[in-house]
């Protein structure tokens, strides 16, 4: 049976399945519009998103806020969540048994949100919601479908504050979020 809203946002908001829970200061479910055609997953949240407990709202935030807009994309219009809902100490990665507990949460979002492009930002994103082994920089801007969505890994915006130099793949893979959404709109999608 499929959860609400209401419901998987209170399992999210008390969750108390790994470690992370014992860390964090707020839990960050996602946010955005939840009939999104387009969904943004991450890795998890890093220390303002567990201050503010909302995705993406620290310096990598406003890259990918950014690179959204540079689409002709508000924000909001979008859906935008992580795979891990708390925030791992001193932002290492999550660690597998910290994302298997929260993988139920990401399920169950995507299948409320229904969104027809999935963008995975970095390997993380990947591992958890592909079956394939992902380097990023040899298979961004692929598409992978999965039972009618489409799946595209890109860099994380971190990456690219780390390295300017990956912008230009990554405006490229953009390019090709915004054709596939023109594509699956003049299909009727
Ligand atoms: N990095 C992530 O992967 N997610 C966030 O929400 C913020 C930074």
């Amino acid at each position: 049976m499929r959860v609400s809203w209401a419901e998987l946002y209170e399992q999210i908001g008390s969750c108390q399945k790994c470690r992370l829970c014992e860390t964090r200061h707020r839990v960050v479910p996602g946010e955005g519009n939840p009939h999104a055609k387009l969904m943004f997953i991450g890795e998890g949240p890093g220390q303002e998103e567990d201050r503010q407990g909302r995705p993406f709202v620290g310096r990598s935030g406003e890259l990918l806020t950014r690179m959204i807009h540079a689409i002709g994309i508000e924000r909001s219009e979008t859906y935008i969540c992580n795979v891990v809902k708390c925030r791992p100490p001193g932002n290492r990665n999550p660690e597998p048994d910290e994302a298997q507990a929260c993988l139920g949460y990401l399920r169950g979002q995507v299948a409320l949100v229904r969104p027809k492009v999935i963008v995975l930002l970095g390997k993380i994103a990947c591992r958890y919601t592909l079956n394939e082994e992902i380097y990023i920089t040899r298979d961004h801007g692929r598409w992978f479908e999965r039972k009618g969505t489409w799946f595209i890994p890109t860099f994380h915006p971190s990456a690219l504050l780390r390295d300017p130099a990956k912008k230009r793949d990554a405006w490229d893979d953009f390019q090709k979020i915004r054709e596939k959404l023109s594509q699956i709109e003049s299909d009727g999608g």
